[in-house]
């Protein structure tokens, strides 16, 4: 098993040659988890003057939509990688949106005094944490008294053909190993009730866990193929084990397989995350 600094140093710079895919295919990603945004926010019950802290935020999504709720308010959006909070800082620009900072850290250490924010969220963020119960004891840590975190995390890959027809096809040629259940990977949190018992153990009250549906929309098999295999973390580490014919062979497979979901000449491949809510004791 490695070590948390292993973990944070391999997070790093897996991210860093991320990021450059998620700000290439920005928009449709967006799209794609924009309901899990809208629900994380709806949980939170952002307020006008919130001071919101957004964990993970990568390009920075859900913060600046935050940012955008919070008018009177400020955001703070943090991650392990530079490269992706840089791309959050061109959004952020790009929508003219000034009521952010950005903060370069890793979740299970942050730089922020007590009880200093009134929300907290980790959109798709927790299973990459090394340690993810001080993850949470952070969180509760740095909450105001009543304040509320927000997390969501992906559920089985049975429930998200978006990623699993991409891994399927992967192992047509390489055996993709299963990945230890404590290693950093996208369904490390998918049992009902695993975040919730982080939650309960930090401390949090009035947890409750819900399922949001979401769907992957591209141009066509070929663009599902291209943003999927330049941004997707599990897809990205195992292509680059394989040989130029056999990624050759990958994408074929994929593309034929995603054609099953193709309709009206629009791709639409559905996905199912969960949230979880908790509130820090008043
Ligand atoms: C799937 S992206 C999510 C980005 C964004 N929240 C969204 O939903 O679009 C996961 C992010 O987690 C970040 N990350 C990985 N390990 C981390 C850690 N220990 N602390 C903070 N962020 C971490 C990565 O750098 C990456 O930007």
């Amino acid at each position: 098993m490695p070590s948390p600094d292993e973990i944070r140093d391999s997070q790093r710079a897996a991210w860093a040659g991320l990021a450059a895919g998620w700000e290439k295919w920005d928009s449709v990603i967006m799209d794609q988890l924009a309901p899990v945004g809208a629900a994380i926010i709806e949980g939170l019950g952002i307020g006008q003057r919130h001071h919101h802290l957004d964990i993970a935020s990568g390009t920075g999504e859900p913060g600046l939509t935050i940012a955008r709720l919070a008018v009177e308010g400020r955001v703070v959006l943090t991650d392990l990688a530079p490269e992706m909070l840089d791309i959050a800082t061109r959004r952020a620009a790009a929508q003219g949106i000034a009521n952010i900072e950005t903060r370069v850290c890793s979740a299970d250490d942050l730089p922020f005094g007590d009880a200093a924010f009134d929300s907290v969220s980790v959109r798709f963020g927790y299973m990459f944490f090394p340690d993810m119960a001080t993850a949470t004891a952070e969180f509760a840590r740095v909450l105001k008294p009543g304040g509320r975190l927000c997390a969501s995390v992906w559920v089985k890959p049975e429930e998200n053909p978006w990623t699993s027809i991409a891994m399927q096809a992967i192992g047509t040629e390489t055996a993709v190993p299963s990945p230890a259940p404590d290693a950093p990977n996208m369904f490390r949190c998918a049992a009902p009730g695993y975040i919730s018992a982080l939650y309960e153990d930090a401390g949090l009250l009035d947890i409750a866990e819900w399922d949001v549906p979401v769907e992957l929309t591209t141009k066509s098999p070929e663009q599902y193929w291209a943003m999927i295999s330049e941004h997707v973390s599990l897809a990205v580490a195992a292509l680059q084990r394989i040989d130029e014919p056999g990624r050759a062979r990958i994408r074929a497979h994929a593309i034929a397989n995603v054609r099953a979901f193709e309709k009206d000449g629009t791709v639409r491949v559905p996905g199912l995350a969960r949230c979880i809510v908790g509130t820090k004791q008043s």
